[in-house]
């Protein structure tokens, strides 16, 4: 018996208190006995089996109950015990309860036969069969669900915790709990649905089995001037790494169908957790929707639709004034002139990202920088496989720069904390820029050396020395950039 909790405890408690009472009255009750039939003997004459009956009937009852009480113990000991030490997992109610209903019935009848040698069971049993059939026939569903339950037992067709479809409204959830008369299943609205052995064998059931990797399809349309190859590359980058998709099989972009007015595609992706998959799905299609955007590609509706898409896509993002505003608000542009802010507005490349997506991942080659115009991103570095934040970057911060202008890997790696647009400064746009003003190099230097300070902090080692670090890095980029 489990002996932990404190309820566990309890009913440990009242179980050896019942026991004690039992015994008790089963020793006083041996002891008397030969008194009390002294003493019924001649009040009761010539009654002489109801005599036997006053004294057999109690004794059948206290043994009765001290053998439920020890059936009651040994199913505790074997299912609480024995199974959770050495399957891992608890016994199925149904098998307890089936357990205890043998065990019961054989005691009772080993007692019984004890107690009254001279009743014949085997005529009883015959003479019974008609009450039988009746009870049999009372009792039909319950025996059918139960017979039922045991075959669903016996076949081990899903587990407790399993997602499982089943019936004919299709009722989807994870297994609760399988008893004698039906399956408990919680549906993803936290309902609770109960259904019958007798149904669940008739009927197909669906199984997500929890320890398992089960897949889900996802589908999206685009425009059939879309690159396949292009999109099939964006798609599955961006929905590999959503939560809960499973880092062990890759997911799987295909072309589901050459629609009439459009490329029909499946995504095919194995989860963690079943149990989530509409939660992972809507991820899925979200992850999509951003990568689709952020590459060009269209999603393709009907023409109608299409025609209002293709205008969307036309325009840029954010116009340019506002381009231009946010540029001025960066610090390290602070010296640029309307007419440059302008121009390097104009350059610029607006991406959004969704909460949760990488934007830049430290190791990768880099050869552009990025301005945050709206929402905010989480610098990061990996310490032995965990990710460490370093800093946080909101509107009018940038980064990237450091691989930009030294032609080093990047440093670190930056994911969107909420939906992020960005803009994305090139190579040639830079050089341009440095050629007519010379004190930018020197100013995004000094960001960059004290970056790395940051980082050697975050990573516990010594600091660079600042001053000789951003010379030295100044020099470094005027060799990258090829200026004088
Ligand atoms: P880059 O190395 O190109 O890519 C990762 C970027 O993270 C890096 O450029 C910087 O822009 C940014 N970064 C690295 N370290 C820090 C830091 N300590 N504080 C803020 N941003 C940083």
């Amino acid at each position: 018996m489990v002996v932990s909790s404190p309820n566990n405890r309890n009913r440990f408690v009242i179980f050896v208190l019942a026991t004690a009472v039992v015994a008790l009255a089963l020793f006083f009750f041996s002891r008397f006995e030969p008194g009390l039939r002294e003493y019924l003997n001649p009040r009761m004459g010539s009654h002489a089996a109801a005599e036997d009956n006053l004294v057999n009937i109690p004794k059948l009852i206290l043994w009765a109950l001290l053998a439920f009480l020890g059936v009651r113990a040994v199913n505790t000991t074997i299912f609480d015990f024995v199974f959770r030490i050495r399957r891992g997992y608890e016994a199925p109610a149904l098998v307890r309860n089936i357990f205890s209903m043998v065990a019961f019935t054989i005691l009772f009848l080993l007692i019984f036969n004890r107690i009254y040698s001279q009743v014949n069971l085997g005529a009883l049993f015959t003479t019974s069969a008609i009450f039988g059939v009746v009870i049999g026939l009372a009792l039909q569903d319950t025996l059918g669900n139960f017979f039922a339950g045991i075959s669903l037992h016996a076949d081990r067709p899903f587990q407790v915790g399993d997602v499982i479809v089943v019936g004919q409204q299709k009722y989807t959830g994870v297994v609760e709990s399988i008893n004698w008369r039906a399956i408990k299943i919680r549906t993803f609205q936290n309902h609770i649905v109960l259904v019958s052995n007798s149904i669940a064998a008739k009927e197909a059931i669906e199984v997500g089995p929890r320890d398992n990797l089960n897949a889900r399809l996802v589908f999206f349309s685009t425009v059939y001037t879309d690159s396949p190859a292009k999109t099939i590359h964006v798609v599955r980058e961006a929905v590999r790494d959503a939560d809960n998709v499973s880092e062990k099989i890759t997911p799987i972009v295909r072309i589901r169908n050459l629609g009439e007015s459009s490329l029909e595609w499946e995504i095919k992706y194995w989860l963690q957790d079943y149990a989530k998959y509409n939660d992972t799905d809507a991820l899925v299609r979200q992850r999509t929707w951003y990568a689709l955007r952020r590459n060009g590609l269209t999603f393709a509706f009907p023409t109608r639709t299409l025609h209002l898409e293709r205008k969307v896509a036309a325009r840029p993002t954010t116009a340019e004034d506002e381009i231009a505003d946010r540029l001025s608000a960066v610090d390290v542009f602070a010296p640029l002139s309307t007419d440059e802010l302008r121009q390097l507005a104009m350059a610029t490349v607006g991406h959004v990202f969704a909460p949760g997506e990488t934007l830049i991942r430290a190791g990768d080659d880099g050869s552009s920088m990025f301005v945050v115009h709206n929402g905010r991103v989480q610098v990061q570095v990996t310490d032995s496989g965990k990710a460490r934040p370093v800093a946080v970057l909101s509107e009018g911060n940038f980064f990237g720069e450091m691989a930009l202008f030294t032609g080093e890997p990047r440093t670190a790696s930056v994911v969107a904390l909420e939906e992020t647009e960005v803009l994305e400064i090139g190579h040639a746009a830079m050089k341009h820029l440095f050629e007519t003003n010379p004190s930018l190099a020197e100013s995004i230097s000094w960001t960059i050396a004290e970056r790395r300070a940051g980082l050697a902090a975050s990573a516990e080692q010594a600091a660079p020395d600042s001053i000789a670090e951003s010379a030295g890095l100044l020099a470094s980029i005027k060799r990258f950039f090829s200026l004088h």
